[in-house]
């Protein structure tokens, strides 16, 4: 059997299977597992052992099953960044780059950091906003945490596997994990925001793959921001800002909770989809 017949077998199996974009899934898994480059594979065609027949058709009957693509390839782009992950963390979304580069021009405030700017981000996942603020601002002392031991630990492996030094992953709730009183220049968030009763009607790869702790915002969605801002005050130096991101139809809201918990100068970015996505305040 040739590669391009793996790759047609794998595209009808996954059609069966319901998956939407069967297609374009097959190639990706059918080339991963092959290591081969997409170009290479369509010119040249190679046949393939029995071995990698099976190792194939593995990896098409977990995303048959629903596995999201990530999980099974095992890591993302994230600005640049090689960022893995897999059951336990949950798969960095593009509009979540926008919140990271936000963050970035933030610190750097016009192209000029202050000197060794501290930087917290809360619910940091597979730490892929730490990540891309440390890699940026190699000056930066940025500290990431999350509750979930699962997602700490690809955390720490992405730091090792970009060789970024100037991230630390702590585990604990929101602040807790943050000893000592030295103020932040900056906290970044993208927490869970989804509204418990909506997390059922999910797409599946979402729903049945991800993380339940890394989506569910409480009965209202607003549950972290209510308790992230108010305890930010304590832990921004004056003058010091906040970034958060937003789930559809939030940014009213947060930004009253920002408003009463002593925030200013509150503004909201759309993402490429033109919903409000990023809301950046001021202490
Ligand atoms: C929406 S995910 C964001 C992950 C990552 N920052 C990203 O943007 O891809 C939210 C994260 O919050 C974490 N989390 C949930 N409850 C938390 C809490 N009380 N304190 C800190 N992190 C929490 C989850 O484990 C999950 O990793």
């Amino acid at each position: 059997m040739r590669l391009l017949d793996a790759l047609k077998s794998s595209t009808e199996y996954l059609e069966e299977a319901g998956i939407e974009d069967a297609f374009a899934d097959a190639e990706i898994l059918t080339f991963h597992a092959a290591g081969a480059d997409r170009l290479d594979a369509y010119m040249e065609n190679p046949e393939i052992t029995k071995e990698l027949l099976s190792k194939i058709r593995r990896l098409i009957r977990r995303r048959a099953k629903g596995e999201p693509l990530q999980y099974i390839v095992g890591h993302v782009d994230f600005l640049g960044l090689t960022v893995r992950v897999g059951k336990g963390v949950l798969i960095p979304r593009p509009e979540t780059e926008l919140l990271a580069e936000e963050a970035i021009r933030t610190i750097s405030r016009g192209g000029v950091p202050p000197p060794a700017p501290r930087v917290l981000d809360l619910c940091t996942g597979s730490g892929c906003i730490a990540l891309a603020v440390a890699k940026a601002l190699p000056d930066a002392d940025v500290y990431g945490t999350d509750v979930s031991m699962a997602a700490l630990r690809f955390a720490k492996k992405n730091a090792e596997v970009n060789e970024i030094e100037n991230v630390t992953f702590l585990q604990g709730s929101l602040f807790a994990p943050i000893q000592g009183d030295a103020l932040f220049d900056l906290i970044v968030s993208n927490p869970p925001y989804i509204i418990s009763a909506d997390i059922p009607g999910l797409q599946r790869e979402i729903k049945d793959w991800e993380p339940l702790e890394a989506l569910d915002g409480g009965t209202d969605g607003l549950h972290f921001y209510r308790k992230i801002f108010a305890d930010a005050a304590g832990h921004l130096r004056p003058g010091g800002r906040i970034l958060c991101e937003l789930g559809f139809g939030q940014s009213a809201a947060v930004k009253e909770i920002a408003q009463k918990s002593g925030f200013g100068d509150i503004s909201v970015n759309k993402d490429y989809a033109g919903i409000d996505r990023i809301l950046k305040a001021e202490l």
